[in-house]
């Protein structure tokens, strides 16, 4: 097969017929620049589906003038289609993170085309998926045809990452610069949530966290610690200080010791430039680095997960503030089980006790109408707030209800306790 080299995104793109379903690559790798030309492109066809997890800087697919042209599949939701979702024009699809390569293998969801980003040829005529394989190395197995922007910002990874050029059907050049996310500032009940779940991370665990404040807070206070690993989702700029000053080595690694595994990698240009041509990174296929029976070969698994409401018993609801779609269910339950299996481990949802400024406790004796349970009260263990930490595992209903009271926000913990009292069948 010859590839197509195209003189724009538009001409690249124009391969893509009506009524075809395009996978996306996402993350940090999300192809703005073909995104910008699908925009306009999608306008001359109809019923075209883009099957997407969280993408950056996609605003030019949200605008609802597409409606018709094309809708928008989200196995993640991310702020560009959070309104499409909330007025039912794109459709949301919960589902594991480990799962999802399994429904393009397996057939059950067939895939058109594949539109990524990749880093240009080497001397061996491959591209690499650059900071994001998830799901996308899957799709490019799969899929009929297979769009890319080679950027030469997108640094060259290791591990699944690698892409002939020759299966490209076609291809645009252009540089870009890649989307940067710099570590959040951490207020002061951010830092207390940090040290709290500090208190639980020991040497030579094997670390799992996503983005953000929280995890950065974590991250903060652990420079004391030795023989860190990292076997994870995803990984941002907080890990790069610890790999730095040799609290993480991943030496007690069982499953690629001396290495950090991860899926993809959101942050700033340090960490982007600290993965190009790393060979101590390694990028791999999230059915493999999700597999709980992955996750579990190492010891000490310590994942890091956060929430959006945690009810009294312990279930937690992490998509959606009630029957608003927020985000997805991620790789949230994949860690958090792998963790739960693994020698030593412990599962964490960290969160901070309230929302709103305050005006809004996120334990609750009730989770609110719709909210979707991510990880099942019979998953959790540790749920760790600015107020300390309940560890749930083996708890009854009331004793949870107890401990979760312990570590609400003071200003709700009377109220809670009465409609504890009022709605369950235990009284605290
Ligand atoms: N009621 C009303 N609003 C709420 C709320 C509640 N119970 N809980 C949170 N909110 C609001 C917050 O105030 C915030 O609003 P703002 O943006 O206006 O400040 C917003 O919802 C987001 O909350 P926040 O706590 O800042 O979210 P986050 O960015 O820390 O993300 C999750 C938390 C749960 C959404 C995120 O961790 C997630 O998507 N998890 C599922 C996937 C996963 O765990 N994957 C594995 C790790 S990569």
């Amino acid at each position: 097969m010859s590839v197509r080299i195209c003189q724009s995104a538009l001409e690249a793109v124009s391969i893509i017929e009506s009524n075809e379903i395009i996978w996306t690559h996402s993350m940090a790798a999300t192809p703005r620049v073909l995104f910008e030309a699908l925009a306009v492109h999608a306008k001359t066809k109809t019923n075209l589906t883009l099957l997407q997890l969280h993408t950056e800087r996609s605003e030019a697919l949200s605008d609802k003038s597409l409606s018709g042209h094309l809708r928008h599949r989200c196995y993640f939701s991310s702020t560009p289609t959070r309104s499409l979702l909330a007025s039912g024009d794109a459709d949301y699809v919960p589902i594991f993170l480990s799962e999802v390569p399994k429904l393009f293998r397996s057939g059950e969801q067939e895939i058109d085309t594949a539109i990524i980003q990749v880093s240009p040829p080497d001397k061996h005529g491959m591209c690499t998926m650059g900071v994001a394989v998830e799901a996308t190395n899957a799709a490019c197995q799969v899929a009929k045809k297979i769009i890319a922007h080679i950027n030469p910002n997108m640094p060259r990874t290791h591990g699944d990452s690698f892409i002939a050029y020759d299966r490209f059907h076609s291809v645009y050049w252009q540089d870009d610069d890649l989307p940067i996310h710099t570590m959040a500032a951490q207020d002061e009940i951010t830092q207390t949530i940090g040290k709290n779940v500090a208190r639980l991370i020991n040497d030579g665990d094997c670390l799992q966290m996503g983005i953000g404040a929280i995890p950065d807070a974590v991250l903060a206070c652990l420079y004391d610690r030795k023989d860190l690993g990292i076997h994870t989702e995803m990984f941002s700029d907080g890990v790069l200080d610890l790999v730095e000053s040799g609290a993480i080595n991943n030496k007690l690694k069982k499953v690629h010791p001396g290495k950090i595994v991860t899926g993809f990698a959101l942050g700033s240009q340090r960490l982007y430039d600290f993965v190009d041509d790393n060979p101590q990174v390694v990028f791999l296929d999230i059915e493999y680095v999700n597999d709980t029976s992955i996750i579990r070969r190492n010891d000490n698994v310590a994942a890091i997960n956060s929430a959006l409401q945690v009810d009294i018993t312990g279930q937690v609801c992490a998509d959606s503030i009630g029957t608003h779609i927020y985000s997805g269910v991620g790789g949230q339950m994949d860690f958090i089980r792998g963790a739960g299996l693994s020698k030593g481990g412990k599962a964490v949802i960290a969160l901070p006790s309230t929302a709103s400024k305050g005006a809004i406790s996120r334990i609750v004796p009730t989770l609110s109408n719709g909210a979707g349970v991510v990880t099942t009260r019979a998953h959790v263990q540790y749920i760790v707030t600015e107020y300390g930490i309940a560890n749930l595992r083996g708890k009854s209903l009331r004793e949870r209800a107890q401990a979760l009271i312990e570590i609400a926000h003071p200003n709700f913990r009377e109220q809670l306790k009465q409609q504890v009292n009022e709605l369950w069948e235990f009284a605290v």
